[in-house]
């Protein structure tokens, strides 16, 4: 159920990750509240900059951490810039959380693929920290990360941990290097050349634009992995967060509502949908 649920909250803390990308840090000022605050892997927030306007984010921190939400944001336009020049300390509201979410314990006791192409690793992020809580539960999980270049990659202080602590494989590669770069170079779909898969062992979520996840959902498709066992996060303007405002819609399809998680199945039969 979609709730309207707004929470005023504080700014603790911003990452600056690349020019274009911060990670906001926010705390929800009431305590009460915030112990109730509860969100799913997958599922967004309207963020609300006072004055200004209101985006929808998807929620990039873990789903077991009251303390904080984090918010991955790329500077877009009118109220990510405004965002963008705010400091910590600064007050803004939340309402959600919003829409469906990835079905993590659908996939437990089997391998999993993450896929994440640009700022598509925000969504990613919470599915990748709930499985880190609940690792014995997941099989192998590989997780395979494309930027266009080298100084595009987000996150990249947390890959030494990602890969030895929580024992996630992961692999990157960059669409054009540069001369400092060793890793590799080409789309990110070179990177299955990396991994075997056992296709009736294994759930996808592919992150990313929407070219992206084809080329991806395709290729896994290919390998026999069925496309109900592959999610996607699909994005579109949003006004209301919570299907009142026909905004979202894709065909019939509320992609705040029904969405912002769909299988892949469902998208290929979203007309419009990529
Ligand atoms: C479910 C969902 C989750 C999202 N999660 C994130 C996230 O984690 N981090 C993040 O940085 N952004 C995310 N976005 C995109 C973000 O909402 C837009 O970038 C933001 O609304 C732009 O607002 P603005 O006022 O800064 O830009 P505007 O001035 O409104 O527009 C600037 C440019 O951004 C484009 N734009 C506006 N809204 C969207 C949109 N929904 N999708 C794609 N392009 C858009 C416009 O066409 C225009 O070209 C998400 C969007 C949705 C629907
Ligand atoms: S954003 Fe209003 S109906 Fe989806």
């Amino acid at each position: 159920m979609q709730t309207d649920r707004g929470y005023k909250c504080r700014i603790t803390n911003i990452v600056s990750l690349t020019e274009q990308e911060k990670l906001f840090q926010l705390r929800i000022l009431d305590p009460d509240e915030r112990n109730l605050f509860r969100f799913r892997p997958g599922q967004f927030l309207m963020l609300q900059v006072p004055g200004y306007g209101e985006v929808p984010i998807s929620i990039s921190s873990s789903t077991s951490n009251n303390e904080q939400v984090e918010l991955c944001i790329r500077k877009a336009g009118h109220v990510t810039s405004v965002l963008f020049d705010a400091q910590k300390g600064a007050h803004v509201a939340i309402r959600g959380p919003f829409g469906s979410s990835f079905p993590m314990e659908e996939m437990m006791d089997r391998n999993v693929i993450l896929v994440a192409g640009g700022l598509g690793i925000a969504p990613l992020r919470a599915p990748l920290f709930w499985i880190n809580d609940h690792r014995d539960r997941y099989k192998d999980v590989h997780m395979l990360y494309g930027t266009r270049e080298p100084s595009q990659l987000l996150f990249t202080y947390q890959f030494e941990e990602w890969e030895k602590i929580n024992h996630i494989n992961l692999h990157t590669i960059v669409e054009h290097g540069t001369p400092d770069w060793s890793g590799r170079t080409g789309m990110i779909t070179e990177l299955f050349s990396e991994i075997d898969i056992d296709p009736e062992n294994t759930y996808a979520i592919v992150c990313g634009p929407p070219v992206m996840f084809k080329f991806v959902c395709n290729y896994l498709d290919k390998q026999g992995i069925p496309m109900n066992r592959m999610f996607v996060s699909l994005e579109r303007r949003m006004h209301c967060g919570m299907g009142k405002c026909c905004r979202c819609m894709v065909g019939s399809t509320f992609t705040c509502v029904d969405g912002p998680v769909f299988d892949y199945w469902s998208v290929m039969n979203l007309k419009e949908a990529i």
